[in-house]
Formats: C-alpha cells, sequence, structure tokens
C-alpha cells in the first residue's frame, strides 16, 4: 500500500510555517505538528527556557530527537523551526521520510513580521538585522538542498498562502504523480 510522506514545513523564522502548517493540515485532514511545541511538550520548558539552561547545543539535541520521533508517526503536516535543518542526519531523515516545501523568504520580510515578536531566543539581542542576514547566508543552501518545492509566501497572509501552496501540490502531483498524499480537499 502507498504511504505518502509527511508534509514538512522548512524554513526561516517569520515564514510562517506554522500558520501555514496549520491550515493545510485541516484542508486535507491530516495531523499538524508543530515541532517546536512538540520539544516544548517534551521538555516540560518552553524554548526560551531551554536556550537558557541547556544553550543552543541542547535546544539542538532536542529537536533532532522530537523530529527524528516525529517521522516515525503516521503521515502529518510538521512545522519545523528554521534551525532544523543544520543538523545533516535531520536533512537526511527530512529527504528521506518528507515531502519538503521550503517557504522562502528575505531579511526585510522576516524583519517585518516578526518586528512585534520577542519569544525567539536567537533574536533577543539589538542587532536583528545582523542576526537574520547571518543565518540566512548560512542557512539558505540548506534549504534550498532538501526542498522538492520552494514556495514564496511574501506580501500574502497566512490564508491566502495556505490557499496557494495547496495549489501548487495539487498541479504537483497531478503533473508528476507524487507526493500524492493528499485525498480530494475538503
Ligand atoms: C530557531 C527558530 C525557531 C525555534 C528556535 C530556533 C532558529 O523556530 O526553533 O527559536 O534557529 O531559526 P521558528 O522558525 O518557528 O521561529
Amino acid at each position: 500500500m502507498y504511504t505518502a510522506p509527511h508534509l514538512v514545513l522548512v524554513g526561516p523564522m517569520g515564514a510562517g510555517k506554522s500558520s501555514l502548517g496549520r491550515r493545510l493540515s485541516q484542508t486535507y485532514g491530516l495531523t499538524f505538528v508543530d515541532l517546536d511545541r512538540e520539544i516544548e511538550i517534551r521538555a516540560g520548558a518552553e524554548i526560551p527556557t531551554i536556550f537558557a539552561c541547556e544553550g543552543e547545543a541542547g535546544f539542538r539535541r532536542r529537536e533532532a530527537e522530537a523530529l527524528a520521533d516525529v517521522l516515525t508517526r503516521t503521515p502529518c503536516v510538521i512545522a519545523t523551526g528554521g534551525g532544523a535543518v543544520l543538523d545533516p542526519h535531520n536533512r537526511d531523515l527530512m529527504r528521506q521520510h518528507g515531502f519538503v516545501v521550503y517557504l522562502q523568504i528575505d531579511v526585510d520580510e522576516q524583519l517585518a513580521r516578526l518586528a512585534n515578536d520577542h519569544s525567539r531566543p536567537l533574536l533577543a539581542g539589538t542587532d536583528r538585522v545582523d542576526v537574520l542576514a547571518k543565518l540566512a547566508d548560512e542557512r539558505r543552501p540548506l534549504y534550498a538542498e532538501i526542498a522538492d518545492l520552494t514556495f514564496s509566501p511574501t506580501g500574502m497572509g497566512a490564508a491566502e498562502a495556505a490557499e496557494r501552496l495547496a495549489g501548487l501540490l495539487v498541479d504537483r502531483e497531478h503533473r508528476q504523480g507524487f507526493p500524492r498524499y493528499f485525498p480530494d480537499p475538503i
């Protein structure tokens, strides 16, 4: 029997992975997993606390464990954290078990979308532009390396982005017969 891959959303902070993922999962009747939330539940602590107590290395270890575990479940829509692609083993697992969608936005768009957000430890300093630009340089090739599909949600709200992405996925299925995990949209 054909088993569909997970739909894995990757991309930088503020790209809308969680809001888009939640909407897509509803459209297609799949379970939604927000990997950051999954890490928090498993740790019994919020991400800033994990960073404060264990450093980024501790967070990355937890992220890798949570990702590996989620990927063993029945197919779902997974919103990963922006840095989940850093670990080569994570990238292998995502490629192997998922259809990977890269949500691509540039640093200006990130700054606008994250202007009122103070929850992300990596953006706690005053030099947001520099940090985001450096992360983008480092991570862009990694997102691209594992992406089955790249989609730019720039200028769109979550509803429009989800609708357009769903349309692209259906096109892709029709043309290539893959990922073929979607029942008819509700
Ligand atoms: C991170 C992104 C965050 C979260 C953590 C680290 C990163 O997730 O995993 O703060 O390294 O880019 P979002 O991409 O959902 O903001």
